[in-house]
């Protein structure tokens, strides 16, 4: 359809269409395609190479209106098809990302629809999220006088968290005349994500705040070292405020023993944050019950729901167990705002807030807890499956058996250890470019590891398989 045309769609001087039929009709072409796309995923390159002129990137800012099937077509043609499946693929082991569902697709369509604003109020979407929240709060086990709020993903919800750990000491003169000489400072393991760091500088801290203890064998943060390290900062004129504990560290998974760490948190006065991005949902499952009943002891805990729960970005979660901190540090009533009840904005960053809840609710719904938990155990088992499979090998040197689904090798053929790391670097950046699987790489102890996160519950033990003999292949070619 050309220019003269452009005005027999779109109404003049509005968004909207004289007839929404074109809005169907195209709608209806875009999922078709994005379903054959998905379920056909596994036949797939998992990555391919795309610079910024293969795209036309520069292209010039459109200024006329065009027709919507005309655009739709580019839409599939230039977006979706020249688009890297990468975390969809089953052969995808990267980070640690999810790969979404199916189910979102829909309420997808209903979120951008609805253009909700969860801001709060007796809306449908504040009700639903409220909902959602004590769902989730159940899952993971928390008492439920904790107050919860959806997030962007951990980051942000690190970052929430510990911005009411920052203030529970001494909360008045923190939120109201900032941190003046304050030599606050927080502990973590060696082993926890750039958030928590990120966290501490956005709220003024600074990383050296941030104490990072060494781990055991087992990647767990060492509680010995941890007191160690309290106690001479108090001798020191430092005041520690809180401990980080992991659930599920990004380079090996370890969980960190939450309740010795309480003993010391309670015993020096300090705040007991979890940072539990994927690891949460696998404490669903009776192996780590254990674990699962220690959750409780935790003051705040923050957690991913695009990773293994499989909801689509960007989707995280933050509870504090008491919830009058929580709402007093994050409240910006105002008098355009003013209210009287609880409202969703008073427990986070934003004030205008997207329908996220819609999807976690869909997905509930639909699939029920009991799925995802088959799911979350399938994926622990393909992690095993391939350490064990890789035990038999010789010239693999696997770093710790794995605890939830990540597990982290490397080829040591015959090479003296200087080399190892490049040529494990060289592994990951082969076997990234040939497109048929895909995993990262990361340092530890100076050493680089290749580093598969099975996250995907497309993965099937035949992707393992195929993995292996790429990774065999990859160390052939590389030495020659
Ligand atoms: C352990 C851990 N914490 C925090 C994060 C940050 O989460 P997000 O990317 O959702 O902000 C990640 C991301 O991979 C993670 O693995």
């Amino acid at each position: 359809m050309g220019d003269n045309n452009k005005h027999e769609m779109w109404k003049e001087n509005s968004l909207d269409l004289l007839d929404w039929e074109p809005v169907i009709k195209s709608s209806s072409k875009v999922l078709n395609y994005m379903v054959e796309y998905i379920s056909t995923i596994d036949e797939k390159k998992v990555f391919k190479l795309l610079s910024f002129r293969d795209y036309e990137a520069d292209a010039p800012l459109p200024l006329e209106s065009k027709d919507l099937d005309e655009v739709c077509d580019i839409l599939i043609s230039d977006i979706i098809l020249k688009h890297s499946p990468m975390n969809l693929s089953p052969n995808f082991y990267g980070w640690a990302m999810g790969c979404g569902n199916p189910v979102n697709i829909i309420s997808s369509i209903v979120e951008a629809a609805l253009n909700a604003n969860v801001i709060g109020g007796n809306q449908i979407s504040c009700i639903i999220e409220k909902q959602v929240i004590n769902w989730l709060r159940t899952i993971i086990n928390y008492p439920t006088e904790a107050s919860g709020i959806l997030t962007s993903g951990c980051t942000e919800a690190n970052l929430i968290a510990l911005n009411v750990a920052r203030n529970h000491k001494d909360f008045s003169a923190i939120h109201n005349q900032g941190l003046k000489d304050k030599k606050y400072v927080f502990y973590a393991s060696s082993q926890v994500h750039c958030s928590i760091t990120q966290s501490l500088q956005i709220l003024g801290l600074g990383k050296e705040s941030l104490r990072l203890i060494e781990v055991c064998e087992d990647f767990c943060i060492n509680t010995n070292l941890l007191r160690r390290q309290i106690i001479a900062d108090i001798e020191n004129g430092y005041e520690p405020i809180a401990i980080i504990v992991n659930i599920g560290t990004v380079n090996t998974g370890a969980i960190d023993n939450i309740a010795l760490v309480s003993e010391i948190a309670r015993e020096y006065n300090l705040w007991l944050h979890a940072d539990a991005a994927f690891g949460i949902f696998g404490l669903m499952l009776e192996k780590f019950k254990k674990y699962s009943e220690m959750v409780h002891m935790l003051d705040s805990i923050a957690f991913d729901l695009h990773k293994w729960m499989q909801i689509p970005y960007a989707s995280g979660c933050v509870f504090i167990k008491d919830k009058k901190l929580h709402c007093r540090t994050f409240t910006t009533q105002e008098g355009y705002i003013e209210h009287s009840e609880d409202w969703l904005s008073d427990y986070g960053i934003s004030l205008s807030r997207d329908f996220k809840a819609l999807h976690i609710w869909m997905f509930l719904k639909a699939y029920g807890i009991e799925k995802l938990k088959q799911c979350i155990e399938k994926s622990i088992d393909n992690t095993w499956y391939l350490y064990k499979k890789l035990s038999t090998l010789p010239n693999f040197e696997i770093l710790c058996p794995p605890t939830l689904n990540i597990l982290c090798f490397r080829y040591i053929g015959g090479t003296a250890d200087r080399d190892a790391n490049n040529i494990n670097k060289g592994i990951v950046s082969m076997l990234q470019a040939q497109g048929e699987c895909f995993p990262s790489g990361t340092m530890i102890n100076n050493r680089f590891y290749i580093r598969i996160c099975c996250m995907n519950y497309r993965t099937e033990k035949k992707h393992i398989d195929k993995l292996i003999d790429l990774c065999i292949n990859a160390t052939k070619a590389i030495q020659i």
